[in-house]
């Protein structure tokens, strides 16, 4: 596992008021039972479906957007946890290794600056050390450049999709109404 304190400030869930947040996240992540991972849920409409669909498993969200987070987590059940982490944090330093059966990454935002990309090899790596192997990662987006970023730092090989519910993504809805076409990638670690 990669040094806490030299990563996409993970040195913050040192500090106390952060600390919480990371007990609760090695709470849930050591229960026993598979867990699906979705990073940068937004209003959350696919993670809260999933897991009222799928009691059995263990529901994982990130986002950055304190509001978002905050109005889905009131909405979650116990099987899901919703956080307000940075997904590069959480990949690269804060998840233990082999920990997540499933990654759902939907419609990550086009980088505005290369500081600010969600893709790169670094995240690519952790997202290899966070997935069981066999872990499968669940990728769309409606931007090309971004699929063959995504396709050429995940070179493995397809995979079946992993459970999905019926509620669309906001972005997926917009695409569909717009007949925007969508890039999909599902490949298994
Ligand atoms: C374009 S929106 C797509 C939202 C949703 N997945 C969908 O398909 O409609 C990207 C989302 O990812 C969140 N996000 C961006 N970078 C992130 C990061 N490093 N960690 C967690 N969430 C992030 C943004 O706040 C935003 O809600």
């Amino acid at each position: 596992m990669a040094e806490l304190s030299t990563m996409y400030g993970t040195r913050l869930f040192d500090q106390p008021r952060h600390a919480a947040v990371r007990a609760r996240l090695d709470a849930f992540v050591s229960r026993p039972a598979p867990l699906g991972l979705e990073i940068g849920f937004d209003h959350g409409m696919c993670i809260l479906d999933r897991a009222r669909r799928f009691p059995a498993q263990n529901h994982l969200g990130v986002e950055l957007r304190e509001a978002r987070v905050e109005a889905a987590a009131a909405n979650a059940p116990d099987n899901c946890l919703l956080l307000r982490i940075d997904a590069r944090t959480l990949c690269v330093a804060l998840l233990p290794d082999a920990s997540i059966d499933w990654i759902y990454l939907l419609f990550p935002t086009p980088p505005s600056a290369p500081k600010r990309a969600l893709l790169s090899r670094e995240f690519a790596a952790g997202v290899s050390r966070v997935l069981k192997p066999g872990g499968v990662l669940w990728f769309a987006t409606d931007v090309e450049a971004l699929y063959r970023e995504a396709r050429s730092l995940f070179p493995w090989p397809d995979a079946p999709p992993p459970p999905l519910g019926v509620e669309l993504s906001r972005r997926e809805r917009v695409c569909r109404r717009d007949g925007i076409e969508v890039f999909r990638l599902c490949v298994q670690r």
